[in-house]
């Protein structure tokens, strides 16, 4: 049986087809945000608490109160007053379920109509989830799973934002948990750059460790038999179009050759060539060069794409050693283009690219030399629907962050936000972020969040769940590192001690 909440009441302003006030049962537990439920004459209408109100009678007149106080005794020990406290929740309508679906309320509530906790199902259905779809927490104020439609929350791509802190790491984890714990033949591919280090705990945890594994930086290479000129010229957007074109003929001529050339043979094949200018020379050595210089380029690709992208498993690329802003863009810009050209052709399953700090591989305003990789995620995110390649991008700073990108993922996952810039920003580029939502979204507390777009039917606040996975030590608070380090060293002057 549901839960009875309370009593439509009659007020100034309604019940009206938009809002409605009910009396709270002496009994009930009702707080803001919370969802009700009422029969109306078109079915079951599904309202918020907007507010909610205390009222006493014996209180509405201040200058009753001030003569009776005045005679040197309390008011609740002249009356009642107790008795007559009352709360009052103000509710806005949110929809009616009649017997096809959900239409906008068009006729009030009568007075008097009971208002109860609202049946799951209903719930369910009015926010579009799916009893399928991946397990990420509970509908805040009730116990109802937040379970999304997967192809839903990501075909569309996924934006994950907030401030430092906030738990986006953590959601994250969730989300991966989810996608890896899907039937075999269902689950996508799922590559994560790892910024932190903060995702290479699932390869150690007995739970997951068969379905993850991570390759770390210094062991990615770019085979450059496998990449044209194009791509090189887009790592180096200094050289010239006449430049690449050089660039172009002695690679065809090396391929032809020999399959296998690194970095040194190309520059060397470079400097011996005798129809280059010069001057043409002199640029294209010190630019591959400075290239070699990463340690990213050698003669053949690691990881391979059949490592890289595996259906229901998890690849994270652990960028988090490499200080070199371009490097890591580097990196991530060859291995998206890889994954989309591999997911164009249909090689590799369908896939879902987690990048951390977006903003640092896909920025709104850094000129082309320190963006590298956004080209390729920007084709990601507009292209990538057709083919099932799908973005999850995850920023602190999503004004930093590129405004075709972040307007390209169509669900927006919502954690603690204080900065008024990027509140401002993220309501400009989010669909469905009504100025009450937005102004929710500073107070959140860590581990809640705020869904808005195609995963959902209306904005929901969903308490986080808890991840089963083990959590990497590199996120640690301060404090825990404290003690962490004061036990190690006690442990230390201990044993030092016993072994004199
Ligand atoms: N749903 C949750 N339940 C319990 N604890 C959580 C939850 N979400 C986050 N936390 C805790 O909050 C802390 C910060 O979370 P997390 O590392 O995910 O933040 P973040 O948004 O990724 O921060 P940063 O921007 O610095 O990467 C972690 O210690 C984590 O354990
Ligand atoms: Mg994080």
């Amino acid at each position: 049986m549901p839960k009875e909440y309370g009593t439509v009441i009659s007020t100034l302003e309604g019940p009206s087809t938009r809002r409605f006030s009910f009396v709270i049962n002496r009994d009930a537990t009702v707080r803001r945000g919370q969802f009700v439920q009422l029969e109306t004459e078109d079915g079951k209408l599904i309202g918020r608490v907007a507010d909610i109100l205390k009222t006493n009678r014996y209180f509405m007149r201040p200058e009753s109160v001030k003569e009776y106080e005045a005679s040197g005794k309390r008011m609740d020990e002249i009356f009642p007053v107790n008795d007559w406290e009352y709360l009052v929740a103000d509710a806005s309508a949110l929809g009616v379920f009649g017997g096809n679906g959900f239409v906008d309320s068009s006729f009030p509530p009568s007075p008097g109509t009971k208002v109860a906790e609202p049946e799951t199902d209903i719930i369910t259905r009015f926010f579009g989830l799916d009893d399928s779809g991946l397990h990420i927490g509970k509908l805040s104020h009730h116990d109802i799973s937040a379970r999304l439609n997967m192809t839903r929350l990501l075909q569309k791509h996924l934006a994950i934002l907030a401030i430092s802190g906030a738990g986006k790491s953590f959601l994250t984890s969730v989300i991966i948990e989810e996608l890896l714990s899907r039937e075999p033949g269902e689950g996508i591919a799922v590559i994560v750059v790892d910024t932190h280090g903060e995702y290479t705990s699932f390869a150690e945890d007995g739970k997951f460790s068969a379905r993850a594994r991570v390759f770390p930086s210094r062991e990615v290479q770019i085979g450059l038999p496998n990449i044209s000129s194009y791509a090189i010229a887009e790592f180096s957007p200094d050289i010239s179009a006449a430049q690449r074109r050089e660039l172009a003929k002695v690679m065809s001529g090396l391929k032809r050759k020999n399959k296998h050339y690194g970095m040194a043979e190309l520059i060397d094949a470079i400097d011996e060539s005798d129809d280059i200018k010069a001057a043409t020379k002199d640029v294209l050595v010190s630019t591959l060069e400075e290239l070699r210089m990463t340690g990213l380029f050698g003669a053949s690709d690691y990881p391979a794409l059949d490592e890289l992208a595996r259906q229901g498993m998890l690849s994270v690329i652990d960028v988090s050693d490499i200080i070199d802003i371009k490097a890591k863009q580097m990196i991530v810009g060859y291995l998206a283009r890889k994954l989309f050209n591999a997911r164009k052709n249909g090689v590799i399953p369908p896939f879902v690219l987690v990048v951390e700090e977006a903003h640092q591989f896909v920025p709104e305003q850094a000129r082309k030399e320190i963006a590298l990789s956004r080209g390729i995620i920007t084709t990601i995110a507009r292209e990538g629907r057709k083919f099932n390649a799908s973005l999850c991008l995850i920023s602190q700073r999503p004004i930093q962050l590129s405004t075709t990108a972040l307007s390209q993922c169509n669900t927006h996952i919502i954690l603690r936000i204080t900065n008024p810039y990027d509140l401002k920003h993220i309501g400009e580029s989010s669909e469905g972020l009504t100025r009450d939502v937005l102004r929710q979204i500073s107070s959140l507390p860590v581990g809640t969040g705020i869904i808005v777009g195609e995963a959902v039917n209306h904005p929901l606040l969903v308490r986080i769940r808890k991840r089963n996975s083990k959590a990497s030590q590199k996120g640690i608070s301060m404090e825990q590192a404290a003690r962490e380090f004061h036990e190690r060293v006690s442990q230390k002057s201990k044993d030092a001690k016993s072994f004199m």
